[in-house]
């Protein structure tokens, strides 16, 4: 696409942690993590468009206002693109508007992946050719989860998260979602999992060492069984129905079941597509969560699409 593009469009996806081991608390207020991130076919659309100033409007699928978003300076899509204008000299505000299919403040990285649309439309929008590195560096400035939203598939993630190499796995991994009725805010999970640690060390994941195994055996049980997550004792401490929504998947026959990053969604690995189906019909019937999806991964990170 040429510089006088006036409209990029860009599909980004949502990610599930198969494995999130948290480190404790550093000195510049972040934890070390070791995790596995999964991307998955739940996604975010992006159209950017040259305007007369900055803009941000988040939308859901049925084009009502999205709640919980923040707008305008705030909004960490506006943000990246305000970021990406400044370092390159980029001629023109622009307008962004989200399709937000990614739960707000879910666990999914749902902000992270708007940021790293946006790097991907105004990059194509204003012809700035940023090489890739360079844009994945950005991206980590704007936030520890940003880089794998570019990138996508699935990577084991270190540092903050944002240091990225990826598993070449082919497997397919097909997943129930059960969406939160509150959200959860992440700095609040990691504080909850440094007070409970304070409190009384609870168990740690183990590394990641078992879940690369069990995804290079193509075996979903083996998947299932190294399922895991250190923030998941924190969700369910801020948000104790999590407990419920966990068993409830479970007894519809998900092969395994975690709090999805910092939650509160849900992740259930199943057997096939037919039984995510299924176990998403039987999970939305027990009331324990406000809505269900089905999805599978991984899927790659953000890409423009029009
Ligand atoms: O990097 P990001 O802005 O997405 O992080 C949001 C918050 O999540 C941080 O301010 C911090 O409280 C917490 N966090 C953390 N350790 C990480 C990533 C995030 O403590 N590795």
């Amino acid at each position: 696409m040429s510089r006088s593009t006036q409209e990029v469009r860009v599909r980004v996806p949502a990610k599930i942690n198969l494995l999130l081991a948290v480190g404790d608390l550093r000195p510049d207020g972040y934890h070390d993590l070791v995790t596995v991130f999964h991307a998955v076919d739940l996604f975010d659309e992006l159209v950017v468009r040259l305007a007369d100033r900055h803009s941000v409007r988040t939308v859901s699928p049925g084009s009502k206002a999205v709640a919980g978003v923040p707008a305008g300076a705030r909004n960490l899509a506006g943000m990246a693109a305000r970021r990406l204008a400044k370092e390159y000299r980029a001629t023109g505000p622009v307008a962004i508007e989200i399709t937000k299919q990614i739960p707000v403040a879910g666990g999914m990285a749902g902000g992270s992946a708007d940021a790293a649309g946006a790097l991907v439309a105004c990059d194509r929008l204003w012809g700035t050719d940023v090489p890739r590195d360079r844009l994945a560096a950005i991206a980590a400035e704007l936030g520890s989860d940003v880089p794998f939203a570019l990138r996508g598939g699935t990577a084991v993630g270190t540092g903050r998260g944002n240091l990225l190499s990826p598993v070449l796995t082919r497997m397919q991994l097909h997943w129930v979602l059960g969406l939160g009725h509150e959200g959860l805010l992440t700095p609040a999970v990691f504080g909850e999992l440094d007070r409970l640690r304070a409190a009384g060390d609870p168990p740690r994941v183990p590394g990641v060492e078992d879940m690369l195994s069990a995804l290079a055996s193509h075996d979903v049980h083996r998947v299932a069984a190294a399922l895991g997550n250190d923030l998941q004792a924190a969700a369910i401490s801020l948000q104790p129905g999590l407990r419920r929504t966990l068993q409830a998947g479970l007894q519809a026959g998900a092969l395994g079941g975690i709090v999805s990053g910092s939650g509160p969604t849900t992740a259930f690995l199943c057997e096939s597509a037919q039984a995510a189906a299924d176990v998403a019909t039987e999970l939305a019937g027990t009331g324990t969560c406000r809505s269900v999806r089905v999805a599978s991964g991984p899927v790659p990170g953000a890409r423009v699409i029009g």
